[in-house]
C-alpha cells in the first residue's frame, strides 16, 4: 500500500542515526549542547518566546519589501480575525520580548541566546528548507564595538568547537538609515542607464529595495556593478569608525575576515556591522549563519532606543558541512551494563537489577522477550556495552551474576547485591591481567 502520510515539503525528521546528518537528532543535540555551553561561557541566557507573533512585528521589522516579508511568510488568520504569523526570524521576536518584559530597565547589556526553529515559504532544495532550525544571539543595550566583536568571536568559537574547519566571514559596514538612503540615490543613479540590462528580478529590486541589488548572483548584473559607487564612501565619521575599530578587534584577536561591500543581507534592520560566515562544502546555499548590528530597532517596535547586534547559525547547513568535512562527533554514550537472562526465575532479577543500576546512574539495557543466550549475547555486543551482567537459574540459586566484559572477554562472579557497585567501580575493581 502506498504510504498516506507524508512530512510537509521542506521539513526534515529527525531521529537517531539517520543517514543524512541534517536529520540526526543526536549530531543536532550536540550541536545545540556545544553551543549552549559556548553561551554559559560568553554569559548569554537563553530567551524562548513563541513560534508565532503578530504579523505587524515582522512586516515592521524585517521590512515589507523584503522577500521574508513579502513571499516567505506563513501567515494565518485566527477565528478570532487577528493575524498571526510563523516566525520566519528571531531577531524582532526576541526584541519584542525584550520590550515587553521590561528588561531595558535593567540597564546593562541584556545578552540572550535562543536555539529555536523558524519558518519561511522557500524553494526547498539542499540546505534551503520550509523549516530550519536556528542557534541565535542577540546583545542589547551598547553600541561598543567590542560587543560586535564578541558576537562575531561567538559564532566563529562555536564553529571551531563543532569541527567546521573551512569557512569564511564576510564582514561590511552598511551605515545607518540616513546614509544609506544617501547612498541609494547614487546606487540608483548609477543602475538607471543599464536598468534594461537586468533581470525582472533586479529591476523589481531596483523600484522596491535598490540595495539588494547588490546581493545579485547573475554575472552580468556584477559586472555592471563592479564600476558602482560604494556605500562605504557614504558611511558618517561615527559609522566609518565604528567599522575601523572592529576591524581592529578582529584583527588583534587574529581573526580572518574578508571586506565585502556587497554583503547586503536580506533584512531592512541592518544598521553598521552586517556579516556572514559561510561554508566551501555547502554549494548554493553557502551561508552557515549572518548577524548584524540594528541599533533603530528596539525603538522601532515600541522600546526605548536600545542599540543591539546579533546572529543566526543554521544547524541543518552546519550538520551538512560537517557531513561534507566527514568530522567525526563523540558517539552516543552506550550502555555500560547489558542485562542477560536465562530460564523464568532469572526473569523478575534480571529486571530488579536493571531498575537498581538506572537508579544508581548506571546506564543500562537488556533485551526484550525470551530469546536464546547467544542472541542475547548478540544484541549486548551489538549495543556496544561494556558489560554483560549474565543471570541464570544457578546464578540466582547462588544470589550472584556473571559479569563479562565484552571488549576482551574477561569474566566474574559478582554477588547480586554488590553489582551496582561493581560497576559504579568498574575499572577500579577489576584487577590488571
Ligand atoms: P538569516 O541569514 O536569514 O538571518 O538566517 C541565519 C542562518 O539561518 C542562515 O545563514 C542559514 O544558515 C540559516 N537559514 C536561513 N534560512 C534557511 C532556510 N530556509 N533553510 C535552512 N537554513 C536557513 C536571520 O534570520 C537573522 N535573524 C539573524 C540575526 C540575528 N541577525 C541579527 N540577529
Amino acid at each position: 500500500m502506498p504510504l498516506k502520510y507524508q512530512r510537509p515539503k521542506g521539513t526534515h525528521d529527525l531521529y537517531p542515526g539517520a543517514d543524512s546528518w541534517a536529520d540526526d537528532s543526536a549530531r543536532r543535540q550536540h550541536l545545540e549542547e556545544q553551543f549552549r555551553l559556548l553561551c554559559r561561557l560568553y554569559g548569554y541566557g537563553e530567551v524562548r518566546t513563541p513560534a508565532f507573533e503578530d504579523t505587524e512585528l515582522f512586516k515592521r521589522s524585517v521590512g515589507e519589501e523584503t522577500d521574508i516579508v513579502s513571499k516567505e511568510m506563513y501567515t494565518f488568520e485566527t477565528k478570532g480575525g487577528d493575524s498571526l504569523t510563523l516566525r520566519p526570524e528571531s531577531t524582532a521576536a526576541v526584541l519584542r520580548a525584550y520590550v515587553e518584559n521590561g528588561l531595558p530597565a535593567r540597564g546593562g547589556v541584556a545578552k540572550l541566546f535562543y536555539c529555536a526553529s523558524h519558518f519561511r515559504y522557500e524553494r526547498a532544495q539542499r540546505g534551503r528548507y520550509r523549516q530550519h532550525e536556528q542557534l541565535g544571539v542577540e546583545a542589547l543595550g551598547t553600541d561598543d564595538p567590542a560587543l560586535d566583536a564578541e558576537v562575531i568571536g561567538l559564532a566563529l568559537a562555536f564553529f571551531r568547537r563543532v569541527g567546521v574547519r573551512s569557512l569564511s566571514l564576510k564582514l561590511n559596514s552598511v551605515g545607518s538609515l540616513e546614509s544609506r538612503a544617501a547612498y541609494l540615490i547614487a546606487l540608483k543613479a548609477f543602475v538607471e542607464p543599464h536598468l534594461a540590462e537586468f533581470s525582472p528580478e533586479g529591476q523589481a529590486r531596483f523600484q522596491t529595495n535598490a540595495l539588494r541589488l547588490l546581493d545579485t548572483k547573475s554575472a552580468r548584473e556584477l559586472e555592471i556593478l563592479a564600476d558602482a559607487p560604494l556605500l562605504s564612501s557614504y558611511l558618517s565619521d561615527d559609522e566609518r569608525a565604528h567599522f575601523g575599530t572592529l576591524r581592529g578587534y578582529l584583527t588583534d584577536a587574529g581573526v580572518a575576515y574578508e571586506n565585502d561591500p556587497f554583503l547586503v543581507r536580506g533584512f531592512d534592520y541592518y544598521t553598521k556591522t552586517a556579516f556572514e560566515i559561510q561554508s566551501p562544502d555547502l554549494g548554493a546555499q553557502n551561508a552557515l549563519g549572518g548577524g548584524g548590528r540594528y541599533n533603530p530597532l528596539v525603538e522601532r517596535i515600541g522600546g526605548p532606543p536600545t542599540p543591539g547586534i546579533g546572529f543566526g547559525l543554521g544547524v541543518e547547513r552546519t550538520l551538512i558541512a560537517l557531513q561534507a568535512l566527514a568530522v567525526e562527533m563523540p558517539p552516543a554514550p552506550f550502555p555500560t551494563a547489558y542485562i542477560i537472562t536465562l530460564g523464568e526465575a532469572a526473569r523478575p532479577a534480571g529486571v530488579k537489577l536493571l531498575a537498581d543500576l538506572r537508579a544508581a546512574g548506571i546506564a543500562s539495557e537488556t533485551e526484550y522477550g525470551a530469546r536464546s543466550m547467544k542472541a542475547q549475547m548478540r544484541a549486548a555486543d551489538r549495543a556496544r556495552a561494556r558489560y554483560a551482567v549474565i543471570l541464570g537459574d544457578d546464578e540466582i540459586a547462588q544470589g550472584a551474576v556473571q559479569l563479562k566484559s565484552l571488549a576482551d572477554g574477561w569474566q566474574h562472579r559478582v554477588p547480586l547485591a554488590e553489582v551496582v557497585e561493581w560497576l559504579e567501580g568498574d575499572d577500579n575493581r577489576r584487577p590488571s591481567a
